[in-house]
């Protein structure tokens, strides 16, 4: 009899432990999509510093969890692949996450989108017309333009780029950083003005969809195909994944970054993505990498 009752309770126990050892929260699919393409630690557009240290959080917790096998049928389930073509404006969207057909999570924050914590600019994603840059050299509120307006981790890098080039007999400097929601938008229209909205959308991108509004990017020195064979034009399209940038829209690349080659057009992602990028000089666009779409929703 008392041997039984031993018996029952040992039973009860492991229930207990089985119950405690599934409690919510305790894993997630998405730490595993996070880690396919994320670079640690890396902040380049990445969303707020906030809430990459509560994901960190959650996943420091969950991590010695996550190899149990009874785990495995508690976790949710995988993000959902997005049908690109569908999403309409992204900068109306406050919140919506999922995957792309390479396994690039996809995380629209209150009309700002990241892919692997990178925040992306192009003509199927824009950022909403009040978005203003912070944390940058020089204050953007109410700012139309400015060359200084850049996040500070790409106006340091920009400055030892400056310097590294300087040290070979170089002369770079930024000719157009940050660009507001409204100066784009004046400037695409004098494009379509000049040359038709067809050829305008070729090189020059339309309100909230340049990356000019973000902080992450400027362009260099002379804003023509003229820059590509100077002294400067060749150094910096070898040496520039250094210092973190990339060419953001290389040559032979328009079908998937909807813009012509500009040699000239800089943007920050940090060291390890850029050298991944740059691909000992046939550039790899963002959009191939993280499998994404710039195509104009109403198009
Ligand atoms: N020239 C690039 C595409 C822009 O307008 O942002
Ligand atoms: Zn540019």
């Amino acid at each position: 009899m008392k041997r039984k009752r031993i018996v029952w309770i040992g039973a009860a126990l492991i229930v207990i432990a089985a119950i405690l050892a599934n409690a919510p929260g305790r894993t997630g699919s998405d730490d595993d999509l996070d880690s396919a393409q994320s670079v640690p630690g890396e902040s380049a557009g990445a969303a707020t510093e906030a809430e990459n240290t509560e994901t960190e959080a959650e996943t420091t917790e969950t991590e010695p969890e996550a190899t149990d096998a009874a785990q495995t049928e508690a976790t949710e389930p995988e993000l959902e692949i997005l049908d690109q073509s569908a999403l309409g404006d992204t900068s109306a969207i406050s919140y919506l996450k999922g995957r792309t057909e390479t396994g690039a999570v996809v995380e629209i924050i209150d009309g700002v989108t990241y892919v692997d914590g990178y925040l992306l600019v192009n003509k199927t994603y824009s950022l909403p017309a009040d978005y203003v840059p912070e944390g940058t050299k020089a204050a953007l509120d109410g700012v139309q333009k400015s060359n200084e307006g850049l996040v500070l981790e790409a106006w340091e890098a920009w400055q030892q780029l400056q310097a590294a080039a300087a040290a070979e007999g170089l002369s770079i400097y930024i000719s157009s950083g940050y660009r507001s929601y409204s100066y784009q938008g004046m400037l695409w229209s004098n494009y379509v003005a000049r040359d038709g909205q067809a050829a305008a959308d070729t090189y020059s991108a339309r309100a909230g969809h340049s990356e000019h509004q973000t902080g992450y990017c400027f362009d260099l020195n002379s804003i023509s195909s003229a820059f590509t064979n100077t002294a400067e034009g060749i150094w910096v399209n070898e040496n520039c994944c250094r210092y973190g940038f990339i060419i953001r829209y290389p040559e032979g690349k328009s079908d998937q970054t909807g813009y012509k080659y500009e040699s000239w057009h800089l943007r920050y992602v940090g060291q390890e993505l850029a050298q991944t990028l740059y691909n000992g000089g046939d550039w790899i666009t963002m959009e191939e990498y993280f499998g994404l779409a710039s195509v104009y929703a109403a198009d």
